[in-house]
């Protein structure tokens, strides 16, 4: 474990209370590199450019995955890393996909306190309401022309410093259902990471932007009758009766955070469920989230449809926020970590 006197530093050059999710150039990031059938130990770069072979797989045929985690600097002055090996078990669900080779949580665990430790004076304070996001990306880096895997694969993980993804952080945001593209396909890849779900969401999140709605809502690409996810995050509903609600589909990300927030609803005394949800209960809900790592929780003010528009408020509802200060709570060293969620650095 990192030492008290390792754990203080912190830059006095970067304004902690207004950070939004941008990349930032910070000290280091890790790289660790498939070779000749074995993973070496990974090495602390300064550099963030990458060179790789013309013909590398990650570039033509999407031998691509990424993560994302975070850690926070504790009410104890502890830094702390929420669930990394929810995010290894995934990266290697994703590698499997691409036929890459897989890697033990342990050695996943090792490279995210490396670069933490290394990057430390860049883990915004305790009271800033920021953290330090961390994203793994693994890529097919050797050189391949006819389409098949990789021999060779790299493991970076970057940090950098963030704060709400969307603007005005708990403040409702409107999302607009997806009718005419999918992110996913009905038996894709969308229950894993890869870069090549998010380039398929990349235009219909443009529509939606422009038209006003910060979040696209996808429904399930085979019917378009049942709820699947946002671009970037798991969609969960409070129903009027007061129940958890979120979709059980084989096309969507499985969500650490939801799988989290599922977790302390029950330990609230909250009934859970996880079934498919029909565009036409979408007037059930009282309250309706977005949830991810970046997005954190983030309330859903109204859905457009093409049918219809539900309304939910435009003030974050009672269960959203009491559900978010108990994650944040225990993201923060506020609240006792009685699942063991937390790994310090
Ligand atoms: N769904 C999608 C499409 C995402 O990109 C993310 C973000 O990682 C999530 C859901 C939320 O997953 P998690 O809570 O593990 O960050
Ligand atoms: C995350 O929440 O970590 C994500 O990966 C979502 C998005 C920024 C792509």
């Amino acid at each position: 474990m990192a030492s008290q006197e390792e754990l203080k530093k912190i830059r006095d050059d970067i304004d902690w209370a207004n950070l939004g999710f941008s990349y930032m150039p910070v000290k280091t990031h890790i790289r660790a590199s498939y070779r000749n059938g074995a993973w070496n130990k990974g090495e602390l770069l300064p550099d963030p450019t990458i060179t790789m072979s013309i013909a590398a797989t990650c570039l033509h045929y999407g031998q691509a995955a990424f993560e994302g985690l975070k850690a926070f600097r504790c009410k104890d002055g502890a830094v702390r890393v929420f669930r990394p090996d929810e995010n290894a078990n995934r990266l290697n669900l994703s590698a499997s996909r691409l036929l890459g080779p897989a890697f033990s949580v342990e050695f996943f665990n090792d490279l995210v306190r490396r670069v933490v430790l290394d990057n430390i004076e860049y883990v915004p304070p305790y009271g800033s309401g920021g953290s330090l996001y961390i994203r793994p990306l693994y890529i097919g880096v050797g050189p391949q022309i006819g389409v098949a895997p990789s021999s060779d694969y790299d493991l970076l993980i970057m940090v950098m410093p963030v704060g709400p993804y969307y603007k005005g952080g708990m403040k409702p945001v409107r999302a607009l259902v997806i009718e005419d593209y999918d992110r996913a396909a009905p038996l894709g890849t969308g229950t894993i990471k890869l870069g090549g779900n998010y380039g398929a969401s990349l235009k219909p999140a443009k529509i939606a932007k422009e038209k006003g709605f910060p979040i696209p809502l996808f429904m399930d690409p085979k019917t378009h009758q049942y709820v699947d996810e946002f671009g970037t995050s798991n969609f969960f509903g409070i129903t009027k009766k007061g129940v958890y609600a979120t979709p059980d589909s084989p096309s969507i990300l499985g969500s650490v955070t939801n799988k989290s927030l599922q977790q302390i609803a029950e330990d609230l005394g909250m009934k859970v469920e996880r079934r498919h949800i029909h565009r036409n209960e979408l007037g059930d809900f009282a309250e309706v989230g977005a949830c991810g790592t970046a997005v954190v929780i983030t309330p859903v003010s109204e859905i457009v449809t093409v049918e219809k528009t539900y309304f939910y408020g435009e003030t974050c509802g009672p269960t959203l926020k009491k559900l978010y200060n108990h994650m944040t709570g225990i993201q923060y060293g506020e609240l006792p970590d009685t699942h063991h969620w937390l790994f310090e650095i």
